[in-house]
């Protein structure tokens, strides 16, 4: 990553609802994001707001009694105190309904006026009230909105179109030509899948005979601006578009990122893009869309019910912990399912066990061995070797996942390295150490590698876990994180250590009292759960053919696999290099499973996983009692 600004943005959330679950996890990833910008040293700046016109807002405001101005004041501030209790880290908070943003919308709509972009005619489709927008007749299912799963309504009338149609090819292009623009590639992929249908003009006007609560359009004022077109615009109206210093350092510079849901991908990544264009004014950077939380698999928007308060859960078992769970479990760009039991099992195994625990023992042990200092290091030794390389190894790796906002890979890449620290106070067993004046040295080397390991602990987990974060730092006498004080031996010997425990108490789930431990493994949320059918349906199994195999370079565990699926070729990089030669598994059948997100291991995109039964350090390849050709299913 080169671009050393970079300028964020969070949706504007609509004041029809407060702040819930949804809204929640995407304003931490946001902050997580921007935290982790930060640390590294760059310069920063994240953009939330509320969006707080269109016809839903009046509809609701007027169920409650109460004028919208009323409404959207008191939801947007709800918004403002939750992301502040939260400790999300805005720079700014943008409402619509300030005249900073107004000026902006109506300047933007006299320059496309003038510019002959906007033109008066007559439309007739089906209208989502809760998406706030027309649905064409490919995009309706069964006769209703496909997100909200309502009965559309069929409206008719005289409006302002913007002339979108006449950039499809220009658009179309734009994402051939940058196939970074839209992240992960599905949503570009979906973008692209938009525009293969003839592109509509956009209708930027509602008649205020119908609507009166939005922008007027500085050219009629019968009419009101669409929502959209309004809200889109929040992205530059606060940075002072055009004159503003940060518009012209943020956004002018190119150093503008969106962070969006699945939900509202056709307005930023079609209406947007074309807008800016049609108003010359530069695109942002790169478009980055989140999945869908769901409960119990149905979507828990305002329009839908089942809204969860955010912070329930917070409040009942920590920000730290809500945003752990909401960053490990939800594979960024797809959908990711809520569940308190889940929710536990996380906190249970990698906070309270694997991150708590090490971090109580080993301050524990530097106190008690080593009166409370970190004490000078004698020579060190493979096993304290292993240590400083596998920061370094997960230091690379988060810096890549978070490139593509892959929080998930982030944190599994920081519990890799806890799990190696944790092995290591296993393996040199200092309080055996401490009972024989003999091994002073070596004692002294074991407590300073725990005492520097949660140094950089608590650098590495900075932007995911602050309080946590906050704590172990002022344990181990940290100054203020940075990732280049990621460097192993950066913790001066003779620092003053103390004691921390209960960073994460465990929680005994109500329901099944069933301890949930670190050994039953990375990965699931709930490993001792059993599941029904229909999940374990979506894991797509399949025999491939080892087509040819290499070592990967600079790593000891892994292989570069080039297997045959059916007919496709793929590449898997798989953890077996301890255990097989790469020449002598071609030609071998194997079972992989096919349909897994690609993840990049040692810079390398694997496309599946090999499957293999392990006991004791002893691993086994899964292969096939009989013969059959690559690309079978297994189940
Ligand atoms: N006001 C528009 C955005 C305008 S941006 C110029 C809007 N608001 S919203 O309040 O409905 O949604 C705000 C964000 O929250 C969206 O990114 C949406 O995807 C996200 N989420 C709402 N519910 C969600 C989940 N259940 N899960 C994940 N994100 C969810 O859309």
């Amino acid at each position: 990553m080169a671009d050393r600004t970079f300028y964020l943005t969070t949706p504007i959330y609509y004041v029809n609802a407060r702040p819930h679950l949804g809204h929640a996890a995407n304003a931490i990833m946001a902050d997580a994001m921007c935290r982790y910008r930060r640390l590294r040293g760059d310069r920063v700046y994240l953009l939330t707001g509320t969006d707080e016109h269109g016809d839903n807002i009046a509809q609701t405001a007027a169920k409650a009694g109460v004028s919208p101005q009323a409404y959207a004041d008191e939801i947007s501030a709800a918004f403002r105190d939750t992301w502040r209790r939260l400790g999300i880290t805005n720079d700014d908070f943008i409402r619509t309904t300030e005249p900073r943003h107004k000026a902006v919308v109506q300047a933007i709509l006299q320059k496309l006026y003038d510019a002959g972009e906007i033109y008066f005619g007559e439309y007739g489709g089906w209208y989502c009230y809760g998406c706030e927008r027309f649905y064409t007749e490919k995009e309706i299912v069964d006769g209703k909105c496909p997100d909200h799963q309502r009965p559309l309504s069929f409206i008719k009338e005289k409006n302002y179109f913007f002339k979108m149609s006449k950039y499809q090819g220009w658009l179309i292009k734009h994402l051939e030509d940058n196939p970074g623009f839209i992240q992960p590639a599905r949503y570009r992929n979906e973008v692209l899948g938009f525009l293969r249908e003839p592109l509509q003009d956009l209708s930027i006007s509602r008649p205020k005979t119908r609507l009166q609560w939005g922008i007027p359009l500085p050219f009629d004022d019968q009419y009101v601006t669409y929502v959209w077109f309004d809200a889109l615009i929040n992205y530059i109206s606060a940075l002072g578009y055009p004159d503003g210093t940060l518009y012209k350092e943020l956004w002018a510079a190119g150093h503008a990122e969106h962070l969006i849901g699945k939900d509202i991908l056709k307005p930023h990544g079609v209406y947007w893009p074309t807008m800016l264009h049609a108003a010359g004014i530069p695109l942002y950077r790169r478009l980055n869309v989140h999945g869908y939380w769901t409960i119990g698999g149905g979507k828990m928007s305002k329009s839908i019910g089942n809204v969860v308060e955010a912070f329930q859960l917070t409040d009942k078992y920590g920000h730290d912990a809500f945003r752990y769970f909401l960053l490990r479990e939800m594979t960024f760009g797809l959908d990711a399912s809520f569940s308190e039991e889940a929710f536990v099992g996380r906190l249970n195994a990698d906070l309270a066990n694997d991150l708590g625990n090490l971090v109580s023992r080993a301050t524990a042990m530097i106190v008690n061995f080593g009166g409370g200092h970190a004490p000078r290091p004698g020579a060190a030794i493979e096993e304290d070797r292993a240590v400083s390389a596998a920061l370094g190894e997960a230091a690379r790796a988060v810096d890549e996942a978070m490139e593509d906002f892959a929080f998930q890979r982030a944190l599994a890449a920081i519990w890799e390295f806890l799990g190696v620290v944790n092995r290591y106070v296993d393996a040199s067993a200092p309080w055996t150490l401490a009972k024989d004046p003999a091994k002073r040295d070596r004692l002294d080397t074991v407590l300073y590698t725990l005492a520097e390991s949660l140094r950089v602990i608590s650098i590495l987990i900075d932007a995911f876990l602050p309080d946590a974060a906050a704590k172990i730092r002022t344990a181990v006498a940290g100054n203020a994180p940075r990732l280049a004080d990621l460097r192993w031996g950066g913790l001066a010997p003779g620092a003053a250590v103390q004691k921390v425990s209960g960073l994460f108490p465990r929680v005994e789930a109500e329901k099944s009292p069933s301890p949930q431990g670190k050994e039953q493994g990375e990965g699931s949320a709930a490993p001792n759960a059993r599941i029904p059918i229909d999940e374990f349906r979506k894991v797509e199994l399949r025999v491939a053919e080892v087509l040819a195999g290499e070592r990967v370079p600079k790593s000891k565990k892994l292989l570069k696999l080039t297997v045959k699926v059916g007919e496709e070729v793929r590449t898997i990089v798989a953890g077996i290099a301890e255990h097989y030669e790469p020449e002598t598994l071609v030609g071998r059948k194997i079972v992989v499973v096919a349909n897994l997100e690609p993840a990049k291991l040692m810079g390398i995109e694997s496309n599946g996983m090999v499957l293999a039964a392990s006991h004791e350090g002893s691993l086994a390849l899964l292969s096939l009692e009989k013969d059959l050709p690559p690309g079978s299913k297994v189940s």
